[in-house]
Formats: structure tokens, C-alpha cells, sequence
């Protein structure tokens, strides 16, 4: 299939279809001025973007409502021309685990998007926590108080969202194997997840999963795929910046591109999706600009063998919860 900037999306396992490359949305609340995703949505859309990935407790959520919104108003696009992907996010939104909370926040994003339904909706992490009104809930000792996690449950209350009409697809993210297979062989399972956002790069290229998904027909999303913020707080800096790779550079330089751009083209060419943050405009536009050249065969080999399997974004803060999805080999 050739991809172009205008045709880019591949078919969702219900009949839905969802675009290769997709805006991040994530920036650290505390140092990103306000109007700041705002502005970056509606550049994005205006560079030719559909597909934005955001969440509820990213705290913009109303801002790239608006920008979408605006987009709409503006006659730029459709509101089904956008695929809109939000999440019941357990970091920090932890109440929302429990099924009874899905759909509750699923409203909430829709009445900050302000839209009626949202594209693609995905449980974000397999881990649950205490419910309550307190994020990231810790006892005396400072210690995560866990919630025993029914992921059946949770995905029962899923599909009701689904059946309601208020979302057209449903997805995961961080799920294992194992996980995921807790969900496929759920007696009287409805609704298939159609997704599951991980981290994939060339550094971290997730081959056995990939491949299970693929089996499963269970489209791979990739986040972090140019190698995360590298935000010494959260990430593990142990793996070196991917974008400084050798192998990339002089591929970059075969192609006059930039090694994101290989980096993002790698993982479309193979049919993983990419969803690149940026709010830095030059940036949002060098991530779209990957249609014009393609990896040779032998590229994509050289590429793939750069994998170190080692993840930039490990959440071992978590480690001891019991579905901490990052013990198993994938
Ligand atoms: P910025 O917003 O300043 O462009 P994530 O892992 O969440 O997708 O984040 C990607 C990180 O890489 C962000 O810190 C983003 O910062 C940065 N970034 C995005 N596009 C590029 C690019 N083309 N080249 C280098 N860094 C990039």
C-alpha cells in the first residue's frame, strides 16, 4: 500500500480505520504554558494530521477539544475526517479504574473535548489503584495503595461505552500478553480491542509482541517512538538518545531527513502507528513530512536489528503492583 500524506490509515479489526501517524499530546502540565496544545492541535490539523492522541488527566484535554472544535468550525475538516484517541487513565485519574467509573470518564472527556463521541477509547494501563479522590493514593509509609484489578470488568464496562455509542472503537495500552489474552478469551467478550498503545522505536522495537498482535489482529500504536522527552524524573536514561544513533544518522542522511523522521517512517512502513509529541511547530511539521521516501528492505532489517530491548519508559514505581505488565518477556 503507498502511503501518502492524505491516505495513511489502515483498517481496525471492527471495521474502523485508524491514521499511521497521529500528534502526541503529552507535555509535563507544570512547564507548558496554557493555549500551548491549543495551538500545536491546530497547526497539526492545518499540516494535515487526523489522528490526535490525548487523555483527561493530560489537563489540556479542553484545549485540543477546542483546537478540533475550531478546526471543524473552520471548514479545514469534518468531524470524521479527525480520529480522536482518549483514555481511562489510571497514573493519576486511578478512581477510574473500577468499572463503574469508565463510563463517568469517558463523559468527562467528552464534555472537555466538548465532542460527542471520541474515535478510539483505551484503558491506559493494566495496574488499578485505590479507588478514591486522592491521585496516586499512598499509605503512611508512602507506599501506592493498589486496587485488585478486574481487567473483565473493566473491559465489560468498556464495551457498554462502545454500545452507547459514545466511543466507535476500543483499545489498551501497556497490556502484555497475558493481559491481553485475559480480555480475548473472556467468555461472551463483544467488543475485540482493536489496539494496544506501547512503546515501540527502533530501540525498543517489540518484536514478540508485534508479531502476537499482528496474529490477533491487534494494531501495535507506538508511543515515545522518537525516544521520550528523556525528562530525568520518569525516564530511564541507562538506554542512550536514540535520535543520536549512528545508523539512523546515516540513513537520515541517505534520504536528506532527520533521524525522527527515519525513526517515524520505520515504524510506519511496518504498519505501527506513531504519535510523536511535539509542541514545537518546526517539529510538528518535520513528523508528518514521511511520505516523500520509503526504507529499502534492507534499511528496515538494519533498523529492526538496532532493538536493545530495553524501555525508555519502565513506570517502576509500579513494579510491585500484581499486574505490573513489564515482568513478562512481552
Ligand atoms: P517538543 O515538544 O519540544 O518537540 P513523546 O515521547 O511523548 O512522543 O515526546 C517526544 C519528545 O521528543 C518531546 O520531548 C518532543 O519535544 C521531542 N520531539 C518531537 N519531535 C521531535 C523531532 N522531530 N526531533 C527531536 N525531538 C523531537
Amino acid at each position: 500500500m503507498e502511503l501518502t500524506a492524505k491516505k495513511h490509515s489502515i483498517p481496525l479489526s471492527d471495521g474502523n480505520s485508524i491514521p499511521l501517524i497521529g500528534l502526541g499530546t503529552y507535555g509535563n502540565p507544570r512547564q507548558t504554558p496554557k493555549g500551548t496544545s491549543y495551538e500545536a492541535v491546530k497547526l497539526a490539523i492545518e499540516i494535515g494530521y487526523r489522528h490526535i492522541d490525548g487523555a483527561l488527566v493530560y489537563y489540556n484535554e479542553h484545549e485540543v477539544g477546542q483546537a478540533i472544535r475550531d478546526k471543524i468550525a473552520d471548514g479545514t475538516v469534518k468531524r470524521d475526517d479527525i480520529f480522536y484517541c482518549g483514555k481511562v487513565c489510571l497514573f493519576l485519574w486511578n478512581t477510574f479504574h473500577p468499572p463503574e467509573l469508565v463510563r463517568p470518564a469517558l463523559e468527562k472527556t467528552l464534555q472537555m473535548l466538548q465532542l460527542d463521541y471520541v474515535d478510539l477509547y483505551i484503558v491506559e494501563m493494566p495496574t488499578a489503584f485505590k479507588p478514591g479522590e486522592t491521585f496516586y493514593p499512598r499509605d503512611e509509609n508512602g507506599k501506592y495503595i493498589y486496587h485488585e484489578t478486574d481487567l473483565c470488568a473493566t473491559w465489560e464496562a468498556m464495551e457498554a461505552c462502545k454500545d452507547a455509542g459514545l466511543v466507535k472503537s476500543l483499545g489498551v495500552s501497556n497490556f502484555n500478553k497475558r493481559q491481553l489474552e485475559l480480555i480475548l478469551n473472556k467468555p461472551g467478550l463483544r467488543h475485540k480491542p482493536v489496539s494496544n498503545q506501547v512503546e515501540c522505536h527502533p530501540y525498543f522495537t517489540q518484536p514478540k509482541l508485534l508479531e502476537y498482535c499482528r496474529e490477533k489482529d491487534i494494531v501495535i500504536v507506538g508511543y515515545s517512538p522518537l525516544g521520550t522527552s528523556r525528562d530525568a524524573s520518569w525516564v530511564n536514561l541507562k538506554c542512550p538518545p536514540l535520535l543520536e544513533d549512528e545508523l539512523l544518522i546515516s540513513v537520515a542522511k541517505k534520504y536528506q531527513k532527520t533521524t525522527a523522521q527515519v525513526c517515524l517512517r520505520f515504524n510506519v512502513q511496518r504498519g505501527v502507528v506513531v504519535i510523536p509529541k511535539s509542541f514545537n511547530h518546526d517539529r510538528i511539521k518535520e513528523n508528518f513530512d514521511i511520505f516523500d521516501f520509503s526504507l529499502s528492505e534492507a534499511e528496515m532489517k538494519a533498523i529492526e536489528g538496532l532493538n536493545k530491548n530495553i524501555r525508555f519508559v519502565e513506570l517502576l514505581m509500579w513494579a510491585d503492583h500484581p499486574e505490573y505488565p513489564f515482568h513478562d518477556d512481552y
